[in-house]
């Protein structure tokens, strides 16, 4: 295998200071409806970073199922490996990438727990199958095998035949308020372009960054 053969172009699109909306929530939904209108598998699936007690990060995906103008959310245990490192650091990291557009979009912002009104109004819209999968598996913990985990899966669904399952006290939504955006637009010669939006007084300040 030699990896370093391996290389493309990037000369779809084009992206400057003057063609990005000033609100980067607007310009966010722009080109995520880009990517679902594209087709684009996955379109909502994000790269959420989080950083151990010791400054170590990790990185896993989850799934965008909410966006407002306070932010993004994505719904997970709070007893997970992710749910610890965001109660000892809630500043996080979540990436986008859609390949057939040649773009990322990186937001930094502070992750928080949404209400247990808000995450049950989303728990109950899931299918029976994933609410019992959320009430029986410990995220991230080590288990002795899958035959331990699909015996508690069965059982559970034995007894939650004629009966909601209750959501688990452990289970819930994240709602990240950005800090800062960047958009990435792949272009040739590696040249890309990046607009990053800071906060600045109460508002956003664009910038180009070199690629
Ligand atoms: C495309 C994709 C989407 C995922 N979406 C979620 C999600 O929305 N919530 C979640 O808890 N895990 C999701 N997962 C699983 C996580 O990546 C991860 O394995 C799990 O949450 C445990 O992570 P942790 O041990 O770092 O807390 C997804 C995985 C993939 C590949």
């Amino acid at each position: 295998m030699n990896l370093s053969v391996l290389r493309r172009e990037y000369c779809r699109m084009s992206l400057s200071k003057q063609d990005v909306n000033p609100d980067p929530f607007l310009q966010f939904h722009l080109w995520l409806n880009q990517a679902l209108e594209a087709e684009i598998e996955d379109a909502s699936a994000m790269a959420l970073s989080t950083v151990s007690p010791s400054g170590f990060p990790s990185g896993r995906m989850v799934l965008l199922k909410e966006l407002d103008e306070k932010g993004f959310v994505f719904f997970t245990s709070y007893t997970s490996r992710k749910g610890q490192e965001i109660m000892g650091n809630d500043q996080v990291s979540l990436l986008f990438y859609w390949k057939e557009l040649e773009r990322q979009v990186r937001i930094c912002g502070i992750a928080q727990r949404m209400s247990r009104e808000e995450s049950a109004a989303y728990f109950y819209s899931r299918p029976i199958e994933s609410q019992i999968s959320a009430l029986i598996s410990p995220q991230s913990d080590a288990i002795e095998d899958r035959i331990w985990l699909s015996k508690r899966w069965d059982e559970a669904k034995h007894n939650y035949v004629n009966e909601t399952p209750p959501m688990p006290e452990n289970w819930g939504g994240y709602r990240v308020a950005p800090t800062e955006f960047e958009f990435f637009q792949g272009r040739e010669h590696r040249l890309h372009d990046r607009i990053h939006y800071g906060q600045m007084h109460g508002g956003w300040l664009i910038e180009r960054l070199a690629p």
